[in-house]
């Protein structure tokens, strides 16, 4: 069931993905940016796709952000956006694991954002996760956090379907870019997905390529989720099923969360 690559194979791809979902998700943590107060931390930043708009906000501030990913390929695609001529000071990258990690600070900020926490399919991990997180906020910290909204049932009419995320022409290259999605099995009593992600590339001369990557995720419904976050002292001050009125498409529960009063 396992058997995660961290975005191994299609880091260099992920950030193809254009939908509305995804621009209003950088909207929605840039306004809790300008209101909190402090240093941020970015768990599982991944290629910086939200760490970059953060980065642009706060520069020359005097505040700063840690990001922070497992996977080396993320990585790589994160540090290659860092031109060589800007001041980076007020960024710091490092590789680290959600599951454990200590960096003795505390941060005004904490995102874990587009579903990471749900990489972490074990009870253990997303416990020691949410323990870590609670020890790396301040006082008044926020904590921005989202969910996938499960389906139904993930039994047998779910497993082998195959969907198009999208088709779309990546203009700076002249490629086509395919991706899609096919359901590979689901483990509903540890409620556990696993699906491949494939990009179908089309380059400029015509020649194709493909690649891909085994995504596993933990699922959660809203009332296992909130359950858990009380467990671990984190009060819910907001709960969020839209980031955007005219985005029809519910797929996500986002979460603003604040330490309990102990
Ligand atoms: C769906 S991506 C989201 C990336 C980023 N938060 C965003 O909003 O685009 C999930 C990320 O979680 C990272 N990840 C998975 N397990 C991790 C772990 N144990 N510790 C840190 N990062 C992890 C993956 O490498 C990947 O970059």
């Amino acid at each position: 069931m396992e058997n995660f690559g961290l975005y191994g194979n299609t880091a260099f791809l992920y950030d193809f993905d254009n939908r509305q979902l995804l621009n209003d998700d950088i909207k929605f943590a840039l306004d809790y940016v300008k209101q909190q107060k402090g240093d941020i931390m970015e768990i599982a930043c991944g290629t910086g796709r939200m760490t970059i708009p953060i980065f642009e906000e706060i520069k020359g501030s005097g505040r700063s952000i840690l990001a922070f990913d497992l996977s080396d390929s993320m990585l790589d695609v994160l540090r290659g956006k860092l031109s060589p001529e800007k001041n980076h000071s007020c960024l710091q990258v490092e590789k680290g694991d959600m599951s454990n990690f200590y960096f003795n600070r505390k941060f005004g900020l904490v995102l874990l954002m587009w579903r990471a926490f749900q990489h972490l399919i074990d009870t253990e991990g997303a416990q020691n996760c949410l323990k870590c997180i609670y020890e790396h906020m301040s006082d008044d910290a926020v904590l921005l956090f989202n969910v996938f909204l499960p389906k139904d049932s993930y039994g047998k009419e779910w497993i082998g379907k195959e969907f198009i995320t999208y088709d779309l022409i990546d203009k700076k290259n002249d490629a086509r870019i395919i991706r899609s999605t096919k359901n590979i099995d689901s483990d509903e009593a540890r409620q556990i997905i696993r699906y491949l992600t494939r990009y179908d590339l089309t380059l400029k001369d015509g020649e194709k390529k493909h690649y891909e990557d085994t995504i596993v995720y933990k699922y959660y419904y809203p009332e296992q989720i909130k359950e858990l976050l009380k467990k671990h002292n984190f009060d819910i001050i907001e709960e969020l099923n839209s980031l955007n009125p005219q985005n029809k498409e519910i797929t996500d529960q986002y979460y603003v969360l604040k330490k309990a009063k102990v």
